[in-house]
């Protein structure tokens, strides 16, 4: 037998304010047609004031929760995924432990920007496949309007905010590729290349700062690391792309998306887009792409899905998992 950390529950939570593309075209040189046509976001979701990301990852894990069938204190672990927290310190995870009323278990952050998702995920399975939790929450939660130069035309339109989760079980399973849960894990960064995708400002330099990115230098690596990342993960799990069935990419530019699938050889019915509705939502993205999967009728128990992102650091990864 073999411990595997299977999904039992999903949920999210995007703000209630959507914010279409045409708003930005009264604030900045802008138009609707150029932000779909180079990166096909039409819409996104912005926090209101107040409004911090402890308390949108709290409503996605209630959500996932009341899913899964579960309470808090079925809950081992919490792991966020986040670049955006409420404070410095202590880390959203605790703080959506206690609105939980969560007295037990352990809570804590991962920061690996647009790929923490993957990151996180990677963390819980290991805690999982270890032994040490039973159930782990693993919830990407953002609030990038935060961080953003809204005079800045060449990223204040590309981002949004949300919260996603997944809530993984231990279970006992066959041990081959057939088995429901995470089969392979790919994780990497090149810390080479910071200075494409950064916050200009942090606690130890005494400044806040706003995210710089050069959009076309990422975009080079986007492809090439992504498609390599989960061919990489899929030959862990003993598959090939023949054998999946959706990908569930992070959401970050249409044009990357497109260029991945194809790179797989995958045709776009097998991926779940949500970009054009949320905007790159970071560490969010994918869970929250997940729950409209789901929603949608796309994935269903038993397909096999590839989850891939890249953000700052480089940091880059995929997950191959059996829903
Ligand atoms: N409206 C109109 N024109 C614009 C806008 C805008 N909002 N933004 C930029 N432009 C202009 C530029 O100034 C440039 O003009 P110029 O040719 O006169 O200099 C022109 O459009 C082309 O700019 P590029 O940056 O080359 O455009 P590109 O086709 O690369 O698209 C984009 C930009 C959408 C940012 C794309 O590069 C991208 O998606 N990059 C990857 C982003 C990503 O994946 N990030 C990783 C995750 S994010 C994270 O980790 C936080």
């Amino acid at each position: 037998m073999t411990r595997r950390s299977v999904v039992i529950g999903a949920g999210h939570y995007l703000p209630e304010r959507i914010v279409e593309n045409a708003e930005f075209e009264g604030s900045i040189d802008t138009t609707d047609a150029w932000i779909r046509s180079r990166s096909g976001i039409e819409r996104r979701h912005f926090a209101a004031d107040g409004e911090t990301t402890s308390m949108m990852a709290t409503r996605a894990a209630e959500a996932t929760l009341t899913m899964a069938g579960k309470t808090p204190e079925d809950v081992d672990a919490i792991v966020v995924a986040t670049s955006t927290p409420d404070l410095t310190f202590p880390s959203v995870a605790t703080m959506v432990q206690a609105r939980l009323g969560m007295t037990k278990g352990f809570a804590f952050d991962v920061q690996a920007v647009c790929a923490g998702f993957v990151f996180a995920l990677t963390n819980a399975n290991a805690l999982i496949v270890s032994g040490q939790a039973d159930r782990v929450l693993v919830i990407g939660a953002e609030t990038f309007s935060k961080i953003i130069d809204w005079t800045d035309r060449s990223t204040c339109v590309l981002f949004g905010d949300g919260a996603g989760a997944l809530l993984l079980e231990a279970q006992d399973c066959a041990g081959d590729s057939s088995d429901r849960g995470i089969l392979a894990t790919d994780l990497n960064s090149d810390g080479r290349h910071k200075d494409l995708l950064y916050v200009d400002g942090g606690v130890s330099t005494r400044t806040t700062g706003y995210l710089r990115m050069q959009g076309n230098q990422v975009f080079r690596h986007a492809v090439e690391k992504l498609s390599s990342t989960a061919t990489t993960a899929l030959e862990k799990a003993g598959l090939g792309t023949q054998d999946i069935d959706w990908i569930v990419p992070h959401q970050a530019n249409i044009r990357i998306i497109q260029g991945t699938a194809k790179k797989l050889d995958l045709p776009m019915d097998q991926v779940v887009v949500t970009v054009q509705d949320h905007g790159n939502t970071s560490a969010a993205s994918i869970p929250l792409a997940m729950c409209v999967g789901l929603q949608r009728g796309q994935i269903k128990q038993g397909d096999l899905i590839v989850t891939e992102a890249i953000g700052g650091g480089l940091a880059w990864g995929a997950v191959v998992l059996r829903w």
